[in-house]
């Protein structure tokens, strides 16, 4: 093969740890910058962004679940309303078009069949512009939208993806800072802080990538098991959506996200000793809520496996494992928090000695329906 793995196993492992470089890459235009411009988007984007009022993101897979972090930080940042949409399921439904809506289509490959049919779907109705996230130049989806963002993510060969994701997180990123700027809801102050957070975005995948050994040894339980639950709250319920998809992906362990707050509502029932249940833990205001969430597990005797922040003050007893990353990362910490379950799902696959790069009854990139 062209490209070379090097000293890693499979690509999937190579390019998890790519994830510094793809990033730095990706962000290399503002990395030396003290301010972002619409430009970054393309040359037509400041027009078209002065016009937008509200964004559709119509994505799958993957990308999907980068949409859906997206929405917390176009509201939050930007105080722009955002719907993100499964491409397949927006292609066969009769929306609502509006003008002032930014079409946004997320994708590694830029040739899913769906995304590029719901994107032109989106346009007949009525929608006027459209913006492409996407890692490669010359694919379709680039060719078909008004407005693109490439992201250096490099060639992606793993099926399963990891470091497309985590480059298209950054890219979105920068969107909600450019909607905020223009909107006047990013101040000068908190534009340079945010640059400097992302400047720093590198080194901190970096060292996040060094709790590997740790995860290591979760996953030799985990490949017992046939079932997994993964938790998460607000911006990280798709960060735990991401984590159970890697994991069934490629070890085929069945593996469901859910919103920590709907346990209550039937997960809850599934909860015994047989069935790990993974928590995704940032120390920022939702910590509270998660632990009462994580309490109600280990008082059913679930066993507990929690990538905590270091500041997230959440003990390891029987059946509570812990592994501890960095401190709250703050606005950055879904990415961050998408590094430790990329390898767990790695680790449990090679424990199973599943096919990593080439999973069963999946392909790179679905160019038909
Ligand atoms: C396939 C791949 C996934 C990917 C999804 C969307 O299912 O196996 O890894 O997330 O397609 O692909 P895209 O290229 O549009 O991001």
């Amino acid at each position: 093969e062209a490209i070379e793995l090097g000293p890693y196993a499979h690509f999937m492992q190579k390019e998890i740890f790519e994830q510094p470089s793809a990033v730095a890459n990706t962000l290399e235009m503002i990395l030396n910058a003290k301010s972002i411009s619409p430009n970054l988007f393309g040359n037509k984007a400041e027009e078209v962004f002065s016009r937008t009022s509200n964004v559709l993101i119509l994505a799958c897979g993957t990308s999907y679940h980068a949409g859906l972090v997206a929405r917390h930080w176009l509201e939050s940042v930007a105080g722009i309303p955002c719907n993100v949409e499964i491409a397949s399921e927006y292609r066969y439904r009769n929306p609502l078009a509006d003008q002032a809506t930014l079409v946004v289509g997320i994708s590694q490959s830029g040739e899913t069949a769906d995304t590029l049919a719901a994107i032109s779907y989106a346009k007949k109705l009525g929608h006027q512009y459209s913006l492409a996230i996407c890692n490669v130049p010359e694919s379709a989806l680039i060719r078909q939208a008004d407005l693109c963002f490439l992201t250096h993510a490099g060639p992606e060969i793993g099926v399963a993806s990891t470091k497309a994701f985590t480059t298209q997180l950054a890219t979105l990123l920068l969107l909600a800072m450019v909607l905020a700027k223009m909107r006047h809801k990013l101040s000068t102050k908190d534009e340079r802080q945010m640059i400097m957070a992302l400047r720093h975005l590198p080194v901190a995948l970096q060292h996040t990538l060094q709790i590997e050994s740790q995860v290591k040894i979760w996953a030799k339980s985990f490949a017992q098991k046939r079932h997994a639950l993964f938790l998460g709250r607000g911006v990280h319920y798709p960060i735990a959506m991401e984590g159970a998809l890697k994991l069934k992906e490629i070890s085929y362990i069945h593996a469901e996200a859910y919103a920590a707050g709907e346990l209550k509502h039937g997960p809850l029932a599934l909860v015994d000793n047989e069935m790990p249940v993974v928590a995704i833990a940032p120390n920022d205001q939702l910590i509270g809520k998660l632990k009462s969430n994580l309490q109600e597990v280990h008082a059913r005797g679930g066993e507990l496996y929690v990538f905590a922040d270091a500041d997230s003050q959440i003990m390891q007893s029987k059946n509570l494992h812990v592994i501890r990353l960095s401190e709250h990362a703050g606005i950055l910490s879904p990415i961050l928090h998408t590094i430790p379950l990329q390898l767990l799902a790695y680790h449990v696959a090679l424990v199973k000695g599943t096919d990593v790069d080439k999973p069963r009854n999946l392909a790179k990139a679905v160019t038909v329906e």
